[in-house]
This record gives C-alpha cells, sequence and structure tokens, in this order.
C-alpha cells in the first residue's frame, strides 16, 4: 500500500524521527549502465546506480570483485548509457548476471556468469566513436568515457572510479532544438530508490542555474544559493 509522502510543513514539525538500520542507503540514484571491454575483447555490461556528475566527470561506485571494477582497473573505455524509466524491465534481466568467471563468493545469492550481456537483457549493442566498448542503443543518453583513477573506498568493499566524458550522445527527443541543452522536460532518467525502480514526478521548479531555453514548466524558488 502506498502511503503519502509528509509535506513540507508536517515534515517541519514533526517532533521524532525514529532511529533505524537499513541494510543499504541507496536513497535514489540514476541507473547507468556501464559497457567495458573484458580481457578476451568482448564486452561487458553492467547496471550501476551508485554514479554521479561533476562537470565532465561522472565518479562511479563498483563492487571490488565484479567484472566492471576487474575490466577498468586494466582497460579505461567505457561507456556510461542512461537508461529511460521504459527500460527497467531490461536493466533488472541484467540484475542477477555478472561477467565474472567463476562468480565471486561476495556477489548475492543467486548471481550467475553471463558473457553475453547485450543478448541476455534483450538490448542493442551500438559501436561507439572514441571508446571500445559499445553503446546501448535503446538509452536516450549515452556517454564516451574513460577512466582515469581508480581506487578502494574506505569500507575495501568497493572501488571509486572517477571517469572523463569525452563524448555525448542524445536521442534528438530529449533534445532542446537547435541546442546542446537536454530538455528536462523530455528526459526522465531512471531512479533506483531502496532497490525498487521509478521514474520522475511532474517537474516542481527550476534552478536559476538552468539554461534551458525556455525550458522549465514550474516555479522558480528565487534561491540566493550559489550552487
Ligand atoms: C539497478 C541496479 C543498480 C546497481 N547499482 C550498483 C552499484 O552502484 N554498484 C555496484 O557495485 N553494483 C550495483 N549493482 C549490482 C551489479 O549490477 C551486479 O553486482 C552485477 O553483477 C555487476 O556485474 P559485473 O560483475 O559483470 O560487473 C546494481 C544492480 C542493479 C540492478
Amino acid at each position: 500500500m502506498h502511503t503519502a509522502p509528509p509535506s513540507a510543513s508536517s515534515a517541519k514539525t514533526a517532533a521524532t524521527r525514529l532511529p533505524i538500520e537499513p541494510s543499504i542507503l541507496y536513497f535514489g540514484t540514476p541507473v547507468v549502465l556501464l559497457s567495458t571491454e573484458n580481457e578476451d575483447g568482448s564486452f561487458n555490461l553492467a547496471p550501476m546506480s551508485s554514479a554521479w556528475a561533476l562537470g565532465q566527470t561522472v565518479v562511479i561506485g563498483l563492487g571490488r570483485e565484479g567484472q566492471t571494477a576487474y575490466n577498468l582497473g586494466s582497460r579505461p573505455d567505457l561507456v556510461i548509457s542512461l537508461p529511460a524509466p521504459a527500460q527497467w524491465a531490461a536493466v533488472e534481466r541484467l540484475a542477477p548476471l555478472t561477467g565474472r568467471n567463476p562468480v565471486p563468493a561476495t556477489k548475492a545469492e543467486g548471481c550467475r556468469f553471463e558473457p553475453d550481456k547485450f543478448a541476455a537483457a534483450g538490448l542493442t549493442a551500438e559501436p561507439s566513436h572514441l571508446v571500445r566498448p559499445p553503446r546501448v542503443a535503446e538509452c536516450p543518453i549515452q556517454l564516451e568515457a574513460r577512466a582515469e583513477r581508480v581506487r578502494p573506498d574506505v569500507s575495501g568493499e568497493f572501488v571509486i572510479v572517477e571517469t572523463l566524458v569525452h563524448k555525448v550522445h542524445a536521442d534528438p527527443r530529449v533534445v532542446v532544438p537547435g541546442t546542446d541543452h537536454i530538455d528536462p522536460a523530455a528526459w526522465s532518467p531512471l531512479i533506483y530508490n531502496f532497490r525498487h525502480y521509478f521514474g520522475l514526478g511532474p517537474e516542481l521548479g527550476r534552478s536559476y542555474r538552468s539554461r534551458t531555453p525556455g525550458g522549465g514548466h514550474g516555479a522558480s524558488a528565487q534561491s540566493p544559493v550559489n550552487t
């Protein structure tokens, strides 16, 4: 059953918060599909939600023993393809698969080796322009990138990968015509929200930093914060 989220005013006046110990902290980040090159020249594809952008840098968090981390440690080329909400079922078909053989003991129960994850997910590999791994043709936005730094995280379970994006491909339907702007009203990421998939709801407003021409259909908050 769905319950309505607390409104801003009730959240302000709430006296308490429950101290809880959730097993994971996936608080709602976009899903990306990472294409990387295997040792034998074939390609791996894996869904990740620990990804965020800063300028042309995209930082990704990966399980240390997965095939993607292994590949990026030796072969830095990758493609970061961004699925739309409609592609969630294809993403979920990739969830129990690894390109690593034998399957590491640290992988989730039920995880199995799959050498051709594009076929297993029903997704199409499309050649990239600058890097060796292919793009996911069905994804409306695809970023060709190179891993510049791969290092362990503080827990030792993961690696943090800093990538630099060198080329962006976008479906014309999510681009403001005649510009380089993604139209935020036309594009929605696929959000991984505590292991459940969501799209975006209607727009709430736009940042004063937005440069989308005529874009944005919500109110401006007139925020004075310079971020
Ligand atoms: C939607 C979704 C998001 C995921 N996000 C991450 C993530 O951010 N980091 C990670 O290490 N694994 C993540 N996983 C799990 C990996 O996809 C999984 O471990 C997969 O086996 C990795 O494949 P590989 O071993 O071939 O690299 C996610 C899985 C799904 C379905």
